[in-house]
């Protein structure tokens, strides 16, 4: 099972949008998929549910809000199957979801009260176990219910993006290509590096039994709302493309191209786009990107198509 985040500090750069079709298509090749809404936006959940359906069945007990407060039922209890989703898969793979809330925002306030200590040893074994919460809550969940679990993360880095980070074995980062984005990478790269090491000096410390140390990689940075000409990101974004390459960082190769009809359109249908209708020829180019993308994603990570063996 692998676990992704899906961030950047940055919101509106297509992370949710990103999330959700990552998620679906990986479903239609026949993974079986968890999405986990992190973001107190709660924009992933409401791309698959309408506001009434989410205040009537998820609003009161069954978000991630409820994990992190108060007496946490176990995380596999908040999974829920999109049903207009689910029926277009039609069981191909398996597209689930845990969704958000609103009441998220005060969980980072929440978590942060809990990593005081009298000595500074204690502050240390309360940063790892307020860290770990979600790696330990994931880790509940049996290893061969999903192939994938995909985490839409807040666009900030506070604590519960931590918690998403440290029970990650990768990173995604969707990015525009635009200047103060390609500044903001380079920023994200070395706050991620700043965790992985605080996190791995303190986890010596814990108490009882030993904390494993994390190594989350960066799968790359891909580039959204993309504007082509002939085929090619309009030159006035390559420059930046090329950047984020100069940096270091790895880039997936494959883009995210724009399109505001058919992103506006998303959360109405409650379907990821690769799972409508192509209406056109532009519409279909769109989605024939975020094909590609999910292509180069798998392969990056090894993820085997369902039924094949090493
Ligand atoms: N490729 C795209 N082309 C055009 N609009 C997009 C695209 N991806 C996302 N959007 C739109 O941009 C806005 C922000 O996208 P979203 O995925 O919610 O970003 P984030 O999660 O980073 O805040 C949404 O209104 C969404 O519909
Ligand atoms: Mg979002």
């Amino acid at each position: 099972m692998r676990i992704v985040s899906v961030m950047n500090y940055k919101g509106g750069v297509g992370k949710t949008s990103l999330t959700s079709n990552l998620g679906a298509e990986l479903a239609w090749r026949g993974f079986k998929v968890l999405l986990l809404d992190m973001d107190p936006q709660t924009s992933l959940t409401f791309s698959f549910f309408s506001p009434e359906e989410w205040e009537k069945d998820l609003a009161k007990d069954r978000t991630i809000k409820d994990w992190f407060s108060g007496s946490p039922p176990p995380l596999g209890n908040l999974i829920v199957e999109p049903t207009r989703s689910a029926s277009i898969l039609a069981g191909r793979g398996c597209l689930h979801l845990i969704a958000s809330h609103l009441g998220l925002v005060n969980v980072d306030l929440e978590l942060a009260t809990g990593m005081g200590g009298a000595t500074l040893t204690q502050v240390k074994q309360k940063y790892v176990s307020v860290h770990r919460r979600l790696a330990d809550g994931l880790a509940q969940i049996p290893q061969g219910a999903y192939d994938i679990i995909l985490i839409d993360c807040p666009p900030n880095f506070n604590i519960v993006t931590k918690t998403a980070i440290v029970a990650s074995q990768y990173v995604v980062i969707p990015a525009k290509p635009d200047y103060l984005s390609t500044l903001g990478i380079d920023y994200l790269r070395r706050s991620v590096a700043g965790l992985i090491k605080d996190f791995n000096e303190f986890a010596g410390m814990a108490e009882g039994a030993p904390v494993s140390k994390i190594n989350p990689l960066f799968a790359g940075v891909v580039f959204t709302m993309i504007q082509e000409y002939n085929g090619q990101p309009i030159a006035a974004l390559r420059p930046f493309i090329n950047q984020t390459r100069n940096l270091g960082v790895p880039v997936f190769d494959s883009y995210i191209k724009e399109n505001k009809t058919l992103f506006a359109d998303a959360p109405q249908y409650g379907v990821p786009v690769v799972l409508r209708q192509r209406a056109n020829k532009t519409q279909q180019s769109v989605i024939d990107g975020l094909e590609s993308f999910t292509t180069e994603f798998s392969t990056k990570l090894g993820l085997m198509a369902p039924g094949m063996t090493v």
